[in-house]
């Protein structure tokens, strides 16, 4: 290479380095990050253990938090932010207004990391404490609820039945799934006990870069 060449390149890379915005690094670290872990091979419940910390840290991270001050109230859409093609996990983005509330629900066979990043959410589990024989109806027993705050993370395994709710705030949480959602039922539950299936949000893609200014 010549020398004005070098230096062009050098350029170049300067003003890559400049333009990438620190919220979105700490993202590609983190994206980095859980792959490291998949490749580890650890037992499930292990790997998101892993996983919760590991969004517990990018949560907390301030750079992270700026970057998605510009990112849309998007009740009703799921933002995909990362598909991971060689692992499955999917990384999405859920960006509440004020007082909204999911029914209870479950996230079928899926893990689940819900990492909130800027507000607070109120989570609440639930079990069933019918016998589970009526596929339409199910009395269901509230086993806790909490606020999970900006910089914290609720770990949901399979099955678990909860809401998430927010009050006057908004709220933006990342959740890392063991997979992406839209190809499976979720079991949900409305107030009066009936059951019905949900397949998800409506999901739409989501560059991480979107908001910068
Ligand atoms: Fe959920």
């Amino acid at each position: 290479m010549t020398a004005v060449a070098s230096t062009l390149a050098g350029e170049r890379r300067s003003q890559s380095e400049e333009m990438t915005h620190p919220g979105v690094a700490a993202f590609e670290a983190f994206v980095a990050d859980l792959r490291s872990l998949y490749r580890e091979g650890r037992n499930i419940p292990a790997l998101w253990r892993g996983i919760a910390s590991r969004l517990e840290g990018l949560a907390r991270n301030e750079s992270f938090r700026r970057l998605t001050d510009g990112w849309p109230e998007g009740d009703g859409k799921q933002y995909v932010v990362h598909v991971d093609a060689e692992y499955g996990f999917a990384i999405d983005a859920l960006v509440r207004g004020p007082f909204h509330k999911a029914p209870a629900h479950d996230h079928a066979h899926t893990w689940t990391a819900y990492g909130v990043i800027a507000g607070w959410e109120r989570v609440t589990r639930y079990v069933r404490t019918d016998d589970g024989s009526d596929p339409k109806h199910a009395v269901l027993q509230e086993v806790s609820s909490d606020i999970c705050h900006a910089g914290g993370v609720d770990l949901v395994p399979p099955w678990s039945i909860h809401t998430e709710s927010n009050d006057d705030n908004r709220a933006v949480a990342l959740v890392v799934r063991s997979e992406n959602l839209g190809g499976f039922d979720h079991t949900a539950y409305r107030d009066d006990g009936s059951i019905f299936a949900a397949r998800g949000l409506i999901r739409i893609d989501f560059p991480i870069t979107t908001g910068i200014r």
